[in-house]
């Protein structure tokens, strides 16, 4: 999988990039992230890519030129890339939508500053809107990493275990909260371990597990469980090919 991010902040990434898993992923193969700094692009003396709005109001917005002209650079070498522009007025990121987004390969992210970027980018590119949730980032990165990060979770290869990603909370196999997990010690500060835990009957443990997830999940996403009317009605096993 591929991702081509444009930002003005590419600094913001490599920490992010050299953690565990992805790393291991890009030193694989699997993932390949290649980072565009919109300043790059600028046709400014001073390398500029903000300007005021038209019509007045606080802030800066983002010029046209330089988003459109990074992007189709990068489409011309991956055409089938999908563009999705970070923003909290998209459409808002669930794991049903990280997982249809998976069927593709290669993905441009557009991260804005700002108060946005000139409508022109839309209208030209027409990328597709995704908000991370119904609050205020300072830009688009944070959201782009959150993004990769659930994306490449759906490669196979990249977690140890390829059906792990399947098991996750929310995937639509899926529709419970996680159990809860112990290791050592035993016991601390009067806390223990589960006696069912510590008996080596796997059934036993499995369906422990199972009312674990089940009551937790009644008590905090009650919305998940299929009694519950629910717009996710519709939804279809993964891996269903
Ligand atoms: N940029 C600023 N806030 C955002 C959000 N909630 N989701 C995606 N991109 C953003």
């Amino acid at each position: 999988m591929r991702f081509d991010v444009v930002t003005l902040f590419p600094e913001m990434f490599p920490g992010y990039l050299s953690q565990s898993i992805l790393n291991k992923s890009i030193e694989a193969g699997l993932i390949d992230v290649r980072l565009h700094d919109l300043r790059d692009w600028s046709k400014e003396k001073h390398k500029n890519v903000d300007d005021r709005p038209y019509g007045g109001g606080p802030g800066m917005v983002l010029m046209v030129e330089p988003v459109v002209e990074c992007v189709e650079s990068i489409r011309s070498e991956r055409p089938l890339a999908r563009t999705i522009l970070l923003t909290p007025q998209g459409e808002k990121l669930t794991q049903r939508k990280v997982e249809s987004l998976s069927d593709n390969e290669d993905f441009i992210f557009l991260c804005g500053r700002y108060e946005g970027f000139d409508q022109r980018v839309v209208d030209i590119l027409q990328p597709e809107e995704i908000s991370i949730g119904d609050f205020v980032l300072n830009g688009g990165e944070v959201a782009a990493m959150v993004l990769i990060d659930t994306l490449i979770r759906m490669v196979p290869g990249v977690l140890g275990d390829e059906n792990s990603s399947i098991q996750d909370s929310f995937s639509s196999g899926n529709r419970m909260l996680e159990f809860s997990q112990y290791t050592r010690p035993r016991e601390y500060r009067g806390f223990s371990v589960p006696e069912i835990l510590l008996s080596g009957n796997h059934g036993k443990i499995r369906e422990w597990r199972e009312q674990e997830s089940l009551k937790r999940t009644k008590e905090r996403r009650a919305d998940l469980l299929p009694s519950v009317e629910s717009s996710d009605k519709d939804i279809e096993p993964r891996n269903k090919k």
